[in-house]
């Protein structure tokens, strides 16, 4: 054994190392892959790395891909003062907690879902990492790999690489300006008769920012009955809405639908705070599994949340309800004035997103890199697919950017659009 007070042996020691080091370097040309479980070939295809490329193409982008909310509608004075108040008792609470969350905040969710129309106990509320960790432990106790999850083409990007993840089989059925096709539905459900769960979100969807109607949503309620599957509804949304009335949940027309809210929109995603409401059985799998996890969220971050939500979130909603309608309008407006034939876009009624159908010869990912060199970076809507397949849509986001620059922003994007069409004329 070396003596490590001797400086002699010392050297001898660094000596060792450094001929080891050498030995392993010589040992790492195998390659590596091999060791990961198979499902990590689905990890890290990720679109960021592409959308910070094209911020490079111009010295003065503007962004319409961002889903956060804007920073004047986070409720930050009620986050400050919350926080004060949570760590003041933080002593009784900085050891585990329950799995199933902070008991008032699980209360309130409760209230607030009974505001939004569904009756729900706090029971049957998990308060969760935000809805990304609902989707993932809705996939984990629901899916084996090669397991059929049926979704709205196009859908969130998100979901599509947790169900990538787990090696779902992911099929998509068409959405128009009422929602997803029941009809198309129906024949998905019949050609796949063991499909797991329909993932949806039903109210100003992401990407497309449609909102399925009443009649559609008893109509798949009726089919995910006869056909035996389960309703996962992602509804983050729900409480942006700038004009028309509410539509209830599907959790409100059905007590067997999983059900995903989050604060992250309506508060700030950076505080990873959102629920699950799930009937008994899937509920019970559902915290073993979310236990398993990560044991439970961030005690006094729920608090916190808690305390935010009692003292300022109405406001501060209504306060995000006013900026994001005018960024809508002024985006809508924006986009009649200045595109060219042959573009069309949805008209939302509340949430964050107006889908962009760009003529068919177009190849998004090139136009892309076109827009970019324009000054406007936007989201590639081949993303929302799960195969990729459509290449001539764009999603662009709202909440984020101040209304001149929208205006300049859809200028500048309906100018590259004009000049795609023209460089292939
Ligand atoms: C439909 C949908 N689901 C889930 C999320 C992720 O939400 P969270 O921050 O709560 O994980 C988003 C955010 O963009 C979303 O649009």
């Amino acid at each position: 054994m070396i003596d490590r007070t001797d400086d002699d042996g010392l050297e001898v020691e660094a000596a060792a190392a450094t001929e080891a080091a050498i030995e392993i370097a010589a040992l790492a040309v195998e390659p590596t892959g091999t060791r990961f479980a198979k499902r990590t070939s689905t990890y890290g295809s990720s679109i960021w790395n592409d959308i910070f490329d094209l911020f490079r193409q111009h010295d003065d982008p503007i962004y319409f891909g961002d889903g956060s909310p804007a920073k004047e509608a986070i409720p930050i004075d009620g986050l400050r003062e919350s926080s004060r108040i949570a760590w003041e008792s933080a002593l009784e609470i900085l050891n585990y907690g329950d799995q199933r969350g902070f008991d008032q905040l699980r209360n309130l969710i409760a209230a607030r879902m009974g505001a939004l129309g569904a009756s729900v106990s706090p029971d049957s509320v998990l308060v969760t990492a935000g809805s990304t960790q609902g989707i993932d432990l809705a996939c984990k106790i629901l899916l084996d790999p090669g397991d059929v999850v049926i979704v709205e083409r196009p859908t969130f990007l998100g979901a599509l690489e947790t169900f990538a993840s787990y090696e779902a089989r992911v099929v998509g059925v068409p959405v128009d300006a009422d929602g997803m096709d029941i009809d198309a539905l129906e024949a998905v459900l019949k050609a796949e008769p063991t499909a797991k769960f329909i993932y949806t979100i039903p109210t100003f969807q992401n990407p497309t920012g449609t909102t399925m109607t009443v009649e559609r949503r008893y109509r798949m309620i009726a089919l995910a009955r006869q056909y035996g599957v389960e309703i996962v509804e992602d509804d983050p949304y729900v409480e942006l809405r700038y004009d028309g009335e509410h539509v209830p949940p599907l959790r409100a027309l059905d007590d067997q639908v999983i059900y995903l809210g989050t604060f992250s929109k309506t508060i700030a995603p950076g505080i990873r705070t959102g629920w699950a409401v799930a009937p008994p059985e899937t509920y019970r799998l559902m915290v073993a599994a979310r236990e398993i996890a990560d044991i439970s969220n961030d005690r006094i971050t729920q608090r916190t949340v808690y305390h935010t939500a009692v003292n300022a979130l109405d406001a501060s909603i209504e306060r995000a309800r006013t900026i994001y309608r005018a960024n809508r309008d002024t985006m809508l407006a924006a986009l009649t004035e200045f595109m060219p034939d042959g573009v069309g876009w949805s008209e939302p009624a509340g949430g964050f997103f107006v889908w962009i159908t760009l003529p068919e010869s177009f190849d998004v990912n090139t136009f892309a890199t076109l827009a970019a060199s324009f000054g406007t970076v936007v989201f590639p809507g081949d993303w929302f697919y799960h195969d990729r397949a459509v290449l001539n849509t764009i999603r662009l986001s709202f909440s984020t950017v101040a209304e001149d620059r929208i205006r300049e922003g859809i200028r500048r994007l309906a100018d590259a659009i004009r000049s795609d069409i023209a460089g292939r004329e």
